[in-house]
């Protein structure tokens, strides 16, 4: 999977890129992020990547002609297909969730423009970004952590990246339900024990009491994800027991 990123500031990826799981998947080849500076295909002498809103205004925006040169020196370059993504990362985009993860997951190459300043001339968005996305209803200083967390979400769907698949395919979102309370050694700390069901040995036991759990705490904190998971009989009395008993808003 590679992801090519168009940014001003390449400095910000480093650290996260050259850290535990994305610096591993990256020495290993299983992703591979190649950092272009937008700045780079700017043709005047002072490197201008920005400028003035018509009609005024605050701020600044970013100029198209360096932003289109960009992309299209990367697709050339890396011979990419013409149906490849182009992303903007911006706060105007459809949400991301791990559902538009799991999609782009699918993909060879993905190429994401960071943006910066006060936003982008209109035409970056019309002709050259084939797709609008924001990590959250909060304003960044630009598009670069957007495009991290993107990063981040889908390597690790792709095979490999983590340790065992099985990890991934269980995290919260996955499964469409918030993960079951995990608990590692000691079995009791400062009086607080592991539920006993865990070390019990009973594998049967186990899965029912994590799915039940899973489904307590995604009825308590987030209802409105329920809709759109399948559920059993089992769970939708279950879950019904917990509305019954007030358990499920506390
Ligand atoms: N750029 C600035 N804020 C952003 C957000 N919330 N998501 C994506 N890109 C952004």
């Amino acid at each position: 999977m590679r992801f090519h990123v168009l940014t001003l500031f390449p400095g910000i990826f480093q650290g996260p890129l050259s850290e535990s799981i994305l610096s591993r998947a990256i020495g290993k080849g299983l992703i591979e992020v190649a950092l272009h500076d937008i700045r780079d295909q700017a043709d005047d002498r002072h490197r201008t990547v920005d400028d003035y809103p018509f009609g005024g205004g605050a701020g600044m925006l970013m100029k198209p002609e360096p932003l289109f040169k960009a992309t299209e020196s990367v697709f050339e370059s890396a011979s990419l297909p013409a149906e490849t993504p182009v992303i903007l990362m911006t706060p105007q985009g459809r949400k991301l969730d791990q559902r538009i993860v799991e999609d782009l997951a699918t993909k060879k190459d993905l190429v994401i423009i960071c943006g910066r300043y006060e936003g982008v001339d209109e035409r970056i968005r019309e002709h050259l970004a084939t797709d609008e996305i924001s990590i959250g209803d909060y304003v960044l200083s630009g598009g670069e952590l957007a495009a991290m967390v993107l990063i981040d979400a889908v390597s690790r769907l792709v095979p490999g990246v983590v340790g065992s698949m099985e990890s991934a395919l269980d995290d919260s979102h996955t499964t469409g339900l918030l993960q079951h309370p995990q608990y590692t050694r000691p079995a009791e700390f400062r009086g607080w024990s592991v539920p006993d069901v865990l070390l019990s040995g009973n594998h049967a036991e186990i899965e029912r009491w994590r799915r039940r759990e899973s489904l307590r705490r995604t009825a308590l904190r987030r209802p409105d994800m329920l809709k759109d998971v399948e559920l059993t009989e089992e769970d939708r009395r279950f879950i019904q027991g917990l509305q019954e008993d007030g358990t499920a808003t506390a």
